[in-house]
Protein backbone atom coordinates (compact mmCIF):
# COMPACT_ATOMS: atom_id res chain seq x y z
CA UNK A 1 0.00 0.00 0.00
CA UNK A 2 1.12 3.88 -0.68
CA UNK A 3 -0.01 6.40 1.07
CA UNK A 4 0.85 10.18 0.33
CA UNK A 5 1.10 11.90 3.40
CA UNK A 6 0.47 15.86 2.78
CA UNK A 7 1.88 17.80 5.61
CA UNK A 8 3.97 15.16 6.25
CA UNK A 9 6.38 17.60 8.56
CA UNK A 10 3.98 19.53 11.13
CA UNK A 11 3.15 18.27 14.24
CA UNK A 12 0.79 15.57 13.33
CA UNK A 13 2.38 15.00 10.01
CA UNK A 14 5.86 13.67 10.97
CA UNK A 15 4.27 11.60 13.90
CA UNK A 16 1.58 10.07 11.33
CA UNK A 17 4.49 9.04 8.98
CA UNK A 18 6.39 7.20 11.97
CA UNK A 19 2.88 5.62 12.96
CA UNK A 20 2.17 4.21 8.99
CA UNK A 21 5.40 2.85 8.63
CA UNK A 22 4.82 0.73 11.75
CA UNK A 23 1.82 -0.58 9.84
CA UNK A 24 4.59 -1.83 7.45
CA UNK A 25 3.17 0.64 4.11
CA UNK A 26 5.44 2.45 1.64
CA UNK A 27 4.79 6.26 2.98
CA UNK A 28 5.52 8.89 0.46
CA UNK A 29 5.79 12.62 2.39
CA UNK A 30 4.61 16.01 0.59
CA UNK A 31 5.53 19.18 2.25
CA UNK A 32 6.91 22.43 0.62
CA UNK A 33 10.55 20.85 1.29
CA UNK A 34 9.64 18.62 -1.28
CA UNK A 35 8.58 21.26 -3.41
CA UNK A 36 5.38 20.64 -3.66
CA UNK A 37 2.75 23.73 -3.04
CA UNK A 38 -0.30 22.83 -2.12
CA UNK A 39 -1.87 26.11 -2.05
CA UNK A 40 -0.89 26.27 -5.51
CA UNK A 41 -1.04 23.00 -6.59
CA UNK A 42 2.50 23.20 -7.73
CA UNK A 43 4.24 19.91 -8.19
CA UNK A 44 1.24 17.86 -6.37
CA UNK A 45 0.53 15.77 -9.22
CA UNK A 46 3.85 14.03 -9.64
CA UNK A 47 4.35 13.73 -5.77
CA UNK A 48 0.33 11.93 -5.46
CA UNK A 49 0.98 9.53 -8.20
CA UNK A 50 0.31 6.01 -7.65
CA UNK A 51 -0.86 6.69 -4.35
CA UNK A 52 -3.64 4.06 -3.09
CA UNK A 53 -4.05 7.03 0.13
CA UNK A 54 -4.09 10.40 0.10
CA UNK A 55 -3.56 11.87 3.98
CA UNK A 56 -3.88 15.57 4.50
CA UNK A 57 -2.88 16.76 7.86
CA UNK A 58 -1.88 20.19 6.35
CA UNK A 59 -2.52 23.45 8.52
CA UNK A 60 -3.49 26.91 7.38
CA UNK A 61 -0.14 29.46 7.88
CA UNK A 62 -3.21 31.45 9.99
CA UNK A 63 -6.26 30.81 12.61
CA UNK A 64 -8.03 33.99 11.21
CA UNK A 65 -11.13 33.12 8.70
CA UNK A 66 -10.74 34.33 5.72
CA UNK A 67 -7.32 33.25 5.55
CA UNK A 68 -7.46 29.78 6.81
CA UNK A 69 -10.82 29.43 4.73
CA UNK A 70 -9.22 30.60 1.09
CA UNK A 71 -6.01 27.97 2.31
CA UNK A 72 -8.31 24.60 2.99
CA UNK A 73 -10.69 25.64 0.24
CA UNK A 74 -7.80 25.75 -2.74
CA UNK A 75 -5.43 23.30 -1.12
CA UNK A 76 -8.40 20.56 -0.83
CA UNK A 77 -9.67 21.55 -3.72
CA UNK A 78 -5.93 20.79 -5.45
CA UNK A 79 -5.74 17.43 -3.63
CA UNK A 80 -8.85 16.04 -4.58
CA UNK A 81 -8.44 16.68 -8.50
CA UNK A 82 -4.52 14.89 -7.76
CA UNK A 83 -5.87 12.26 -5.93
CA UNK A 84 -8.61 11.44 -8.95
CA UNK A 85 -6.21 11.83 -11.27
CA UNK A 86 -3.34 9.27 -8.97
CA UNK A 87 -6.86 6.71 -9.18
CA UNK A 88 -6.36 7.13 -5.04
CA UNK A 89 -8.70 4.80 -3.60
CA UNK A 90 -8.84 6.38 -0.16
CA UNK A 91 -8.85 10.44 1.33
CA UNK A 92 -8.35 11.00 4.92
CA UNK A 93 -8.20 14.21 5.95
CA UNK A 94 -7.49 14.99 9.83
CA UNK A 95 -10.33 18.12 11.29
CA UNK A 96 -11.50 19.28 14.56
CA UNK A 97 -14.29 18.28 16.86
CA UNK A 98 -16.44 21.46 16.81
CA UNK A 99 -16.47 22.13 12.87
CA UNK A 100 -19.75 21.05 12.24
CA UNK A 101 -21.36 23.96 15.28
CA UNK A 102 -18.92 26.38 15.64
CA UNK A 103 -19.97 28.65 13.00
CA UNK A 104 -16.92 31.00 13.10
CA UNK A 105 -13.28 31.52 13.27
CA UNK A 106 -11.05 28.81 11.97
CA UNK A 107 -13.95 26.06 12.53
CA UNK A 108 -15.53 27.70 9.81
CA UNK A 109 -12.68 27.09 7.46
CA UNK A 110 -12.66 23.42 8.44
CA UNK A 111 -16.04 23.02 8.26
CA UNK A 112 -15.52 24.04 4.14
CA UNK A 113 -12.53 21.98 3.42
CA UNK A 114 -14.74 18.90 5.20
CA UNK A 115 -17.64 19.70 2.51
CA UNK A 116 -15.44 19.36 -0.32
CA UNK A 117 -14.21 16.15 0.87
CA UNK A 118 -17.39 14.54 1.50
CA UNK A 119 -18.63 15.92 -2.51
CA UNK A 120 -15.28 13.71 -3.28
CA UNK A 121 -15.43 11.44 -6.20
CA UNK A 122 -12.26 9.48 -3.99
CA UNK A 123 -13.61 7.90 -1.14
CA UNK A 124 -13.25 9.65 2.52
CA UNK A 125 -13.20 9.51 5.87
CA UNK A 126 -12.87 12.33 8.17
CA UNK A 127 -11.10 12.39 12.09
CA UNK A 128 -12.24 15.44 13.62
CA UNK A 129 -9.66 15.65 16.77
CA UNK A 130 -10.66 17.45 19.95
CA UNK A 131 -8.05 20.60 20.57
CA UNK A 132 -4.24 18.75 21.28
CA UNK A 133 -2.18 19.42 24.71
CA UNK A 134 -0.38 21.84 23.10
CA UNK A 135 -3.59 24.13 21.95
CA UNK A 136 -3.96 25.36 25.40
CA UNK A 137 -0.80 27.01 25.81
CA UNK A 138 -1.70 28.49 22.40
CA UNK A 139 -4.92 29.31 23.81
CA UNK A 140 -3.72 31.17 26.76
CA UNK A 141 -0.65 32.98 24.85
CA UNK A 142 -3.12 34.23 22.76
CA UNK A 143 -5.01 35.47 25.60
CA UNK A 144 -2.96 37.54 27.61
CA UNK A 145 -4.17 40.90 29.11
CA UNK A 146 -3.30 43.72 31.29
CA UNK A 147 -5.31 41.77 34.19
CA UNK A 148 -4.60 38.03 33.44
CA UNK A 149 -5.18 35.50 30.47
CA UNK A 150 -8.37 35.69 29.08
CA UNK A 151 -9.64 32.42 27.97
CA UNK A 152 -13.26 31.41 27.04
CA UNK A 153 -14.99 28.77 29.57
CA UNK A 154 -15.61 26.36 27.77
CA UNK A 155 -15.30 22.14 28.26
CA UNK A 156 -12.84 20.39 26.30
CA UNK A 157 -11.23 17.11 26.31
CA UNK A 158 -7.23 17.54 25.00
CA UNK A 159 -5.45 15.09 23.46
CA UNK A 160 -2.30 13.84 22.67
CA UNK A 161 -0.89 14.59 19.36
CA UNK A 162 0.48 10.84 19.21
CA UNK A 163 -3.14 9.11 19.76
CA UNK A 164 -3.94 11.57 17.28
CA UNK A 165 -1.70 10.66 14.65
CA UNK A 166 -2.28 6.38 15.50
CA UNK A 167 -6.07 7.17 14.72
CA UNK A 168 -5.53 8.81 11.47
CA UNK A 169 -2.77 6.28 10.90
CA UNK A 170 -5.75 3.68 11.32
CA UNK A 171 -7.57 5.39 9.04
CA UNK A 172 -5.64 5.43 6.81
CA UNK A 173 -4.81 1.78 6.65
CA UNK A 174 -8.57 1.10 6.89
CA UNK A 175 -11.27 0.86 4.41
CA UNK A 176 -13.17 4.90 3.93
CA UNK A 177 -15.66 5.34 6.26
CA UNK A 178 -17.48 8.14 4.17
CA UNK A 179 -18.14 9.61 7.82
CA UNK A 180 -16.45 10.84 10.24
CA UNK A 181 -13.96 9.28 13.52
CA UNK A 182 -13.59 11.00 16.23
CA UNK A 183 -10.28 10.78 18.93
CA UNK A 184 -10.27 12.94 21.89
CA UNK A 185 -8.81 13.19 25.20
CA UNK A 186 -8.92 10.30 28.62
CA UNK A 187 -10.53 13.15 30.62
CA UNK A 188 -13.18 16.49 30.81
CA UNK A 189 -11.13 19.43 31.80
CA UNK A 190 -12.66 23.26 32.11
CA UNK A 191 -10.12 25.23 29.66
CA UNK A 192 -9.60 28.20 32.54
CA UNK A 193 -8.54 24.82 35.18
CA UNK A 194 -6.08 23.53 32.28
CA UNK A 195 -4.65 26.64 31.30
CA UNK A 196 -4.18 27.49 35.38
CA UNK A 197 -2.10 24.10 35.56
CA UNK A 198 -0.38 24.96 33.09
CA UNK A 199 0.87 28.96 33.97
CA UNK A 200 1.89 27.35 37.34
CA UNK A 201 4.18 24.93 35.33
CA UNK A 202 5.63 27.50 34.00
CA UNK A 203 5.76 29.74 37.11
CA UNK A 204 4.12 32.59 35.49
CA UNK A 205 1.39 34.54 37.96
CA UNK A 206 -1.49 36.30 37.22
CA UNK A 207 -5.25 35.16 37.35
CA UNK A 208 -6.82 33.31 34.88
CA UNK A 209 -9.96 35.31 33.40
CA UNK A 210 -13.19 33.36 32.33
CA UNK A 211 -14.45 35.45 29.36
CA UNK A 212 -17.05 34.69 27.07
CA UNK A 213 -15.58 36.85 24.41
CA UNK A 214 -12.09 35.04 24.81
CA UNK A 215 -11.70 33.59 21.15
CA UNK A 216 -10.76 30.19 20.60
CA UNK A 217 -8.72 30.21 16.95
CA UNK A 218 -10.23 32.97 16.33
CA UNK A 219 -13.90 31.37 16.82
CA UNK A 220 -16.88 31.79 18.99
CA UNK A 221 -17.56 28.60 21.41
CA UNK A 222 -20.14 27.60 23.63
CA UNK A 223 -19.41 25.42 26.30
CA UNK A 224 -19.92 22.19 24.81
CA UNK A 225 -19.07 22.66 21.54
CA UNK A 226 -15.88 20.97 21.68
CA UNK A 227 -17.12 18.02 23.14
CA UNK A 228 -17.18 14.83 21.19
CA UNK A 229 -19.51 12.52 20.37
CA UNK A 230 -20.40 9.37 22.59
CA UNK A 231 -18.81 6.90 20.22
CA UNK A 232 -15.44 8.91 19.98
CA UNK A 233 -12.26 7.26 20.63
CA UNK A 234 -10.60 8.18 23.71
CA UNK A 235 -6.63 8.45 24.08
CA UNK A 236 -4.82 7.30 27.67
CA UNK A 237 -2.43 10.20 27.80
CA UNK A 238 -3.74 12.64 30.14
CA UNK A 239 -2.86 16.65 30.60
CA UNK A 240 -1.19 16.09 33.46
CA UNK A 241 1.05 13.45 31.91
CA UNK A 242 1.51 15.95 28.77
CA UNK A 243 2.37 19.03 31.70
CA UNK A 244 5.02 16.76 33.40
CA UNK A 245 6.95 15.83 29.45
CA UNK A 246 6.76 19.59 28.73
N1 LIG B 1 -4.17 22.25 16.97
C1 LIG B 1 -5.17 21.50 17.39
O1 LIG B 1 -5.51 21.49 18.59
C2 LIG B 1 -5.94 20.64 16.40
C3 LIG B 1 -7.01 19.86 16.86
C4 LIG B 1 -7.68 19.03 15.96
C5 LIG B 1 -7.26 18.98 14.62
N2 LIG B 1 -6.22 19.75 14.19
C6 LIG B 1 -5.82 19.68 12.77
O2 LIG B 1 -4.57 19.04 12.64
C7 LIG B 1 -4.04 19.36 11.35
C8 LIG B 1 -2.53 19.34 11.41
O3 LIG B 1 -2.09 20.31 12.36
P1 LIG B 1 -0.56 20.40 12.79
O4 LIG B 1 -0.54 21.16 14.08
O5 LIG B 1 0.11 19.08 12.69
O6 LIG B 1 0.01 21.37 11.64
P2 LIG B 1 1.51 21.91 11.48
O7 LIG B 1 2.41 21.34 12.50
O8 LIG B 1 1.43 23.39 11.32
O9 LIG B 1 1.94 21.28 10.08
C9 LIG B 1 1.36 21.72 8.88
C10 LIG B 1 1.95 20.93 7.73
O10 LIG B 1 1.36 21.43 6.51
C11 LIG B 1 2.39 21.70 5.58
N3 LIG B 1 2.01 22.80 4.71
C12 LIG B 1 1.49 24.01 5.10
N4 LIG B 1 1.27 24.77 4.01
C13 LIG B 1 1.64 24.03 2.94
C14 LIG B 1 1.64 24.27 1.53
N5 LIG B 1 1.20 25.42 1.01
N6 LIG B 1 2.08 23.29 0.70
C15 LIG B 1 2.53 22.11 1.22
N7 LIG B 1 2.53 21.81 2.53
C16 LIG B 1 2.11 22.78 3.38
C17 LIG B 1 3.61 22.07 6.44
O11 LIG B 1 4.78 21.82 5.77
P3 LIG B 1 5.86 22.94 5.34
O12 LIG B 1 5.58 24.18 6.16
O13 LIG B 1 7.15 22.28 5.63
O14 LIG B 1 5.57 23.12 3.89
C18 LIG B 1 3.46 21.05 7.57
O15 LIG B 1 3.98 19.81 7.16
C19 LIG B 1 -4.70 20.69 10.95
O16 LIG B 1 -5.45 20.53 9.77
C20 LIG B 1 -5.63 21.04 12.11
O17 LIG B 1 -6.86 21.57 11.68
C21 LIG B 1 -5.55 20.57 15.04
Amino acid sequence: MRVVVVGATGLIGSLTVARLRDHGVEVVTVSRADAVDVSTGQGLERAVSGAEVVVDVTDAPSREQTVSTRFFTATTGHLLKAAATAGAEHYVVLSVVGADRVGSGYFRAKAAQEDLARRATVPWTLVRATPFHESVEAIATDGIRPDGVHVPPLLMRPVSTDEVAAAVAHAAVGLPQFGVLEVAGPEELRLEEATGELLAVLGRSGPVVADTRAPFFGAVVGEQDLLPGPHAHLGHRTFAEWLKSR
